[in-house]
């Protein structure tokens, strides 16, 4: 038998550092610190960075005792310029892994290369449907019987890199955009927590351009819950 005991705390350098960026609510951003400081003792989320200096998002961050960064990208001349200060306080973290949680920039393709294959995103259709904005207001203009939600990993195309995981909500009679997005959101809030835990266990890799899980390529919903 094995007593050793386990190997935590462990010193602050051996963990898995996590960068967060935010641009609203930070609920996603809220779960998965949580998740982190509850359950993954080997990682750590080493900031909370946001775009928006109002967003409700941050003092969500401090309140959970998490380092936060706000770059206001209005201070920028352009979209290069502001992508590059980003990087720049991205990479004094040295992160291992950047979650794109409501944060609400187009990226430029250096900014995406320089993450990719270490970068989620999650975002609230059931992709390659709906990208971009007024997700929910377009599937029930389509007359959709189900929607929902992908954390999938972020490549040069908006909202297109290959998916890990989704989960389908029934669209109900009456749903209009908010109630919708209300049941979507709570799908998020179990999604993307499973998909960070992946990663940070270093089960989940980008790998030729497929999301693999355990070393083996996810379907191309990447892997479907139904709710
Ligand atoms: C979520 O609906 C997410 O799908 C989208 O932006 C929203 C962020 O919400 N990408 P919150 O700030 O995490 O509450």
């Amino acid at each position: 038998m094995n007593d050793t005991p386990a190997p935590y705390p462990l010193e602050d350098a051996e963990k898995s550092r996590v960068v967060i960026l935010i641009s609203g609510t930070g609920s996603n951003m809220v779960t998965i610190a949580e998740l982190i400081r509850d359950e993954l003792p080997e990682a750590e989320v080493s900031a909370v960075i946001c775009n928006e200096p109002e967003a409700a998002g941050i003092q969500k961050a401090r309140s959970l005792g998490i380092h936060t960064d706000i770059i206001d990208h209005r201070g920028f001349t352009s979209r290069e310029e502001f992508d590059v200060g980003l990087m720049r306080t991205i990479d004094a973290y040295d992160p291992d892994l950047i979650v794109l949680a409501g944060f609400m920039r187009i990226l430029t393709p250096d900014f995406v290369r320089r993450y990719e294959g270490r970068m989620l995103n999650i975002h609230p259709s059931l992709l390659p449907k709906y990208q971009g904005l007024h997700t929910h207001k377009r599937a029930l203009e389509a007359g959709d019987s189900e929607h929902g939600v992908t954390v999938h990993f972020v490549t040069e195309v908006l909202d297109d890199g290959p998916n890990v995981i989704q989960a389908v909500v029934p669209v109900l009679d009456g749903d209009d955009p908010q109630s919708l997005q209300k049941r979507v959101q709570l799908q998020e809030h179990v999604i993307y927590p499973i998909a960070v835990k992946w990663f940070i266990e270093g089960r989940l890799s980008m790998q030729k351009g497929q999301s693999c899980l355990d070393n083996k390529p996810l379907p191309p919903t990447g892997l479907k819950l139904d709710t």
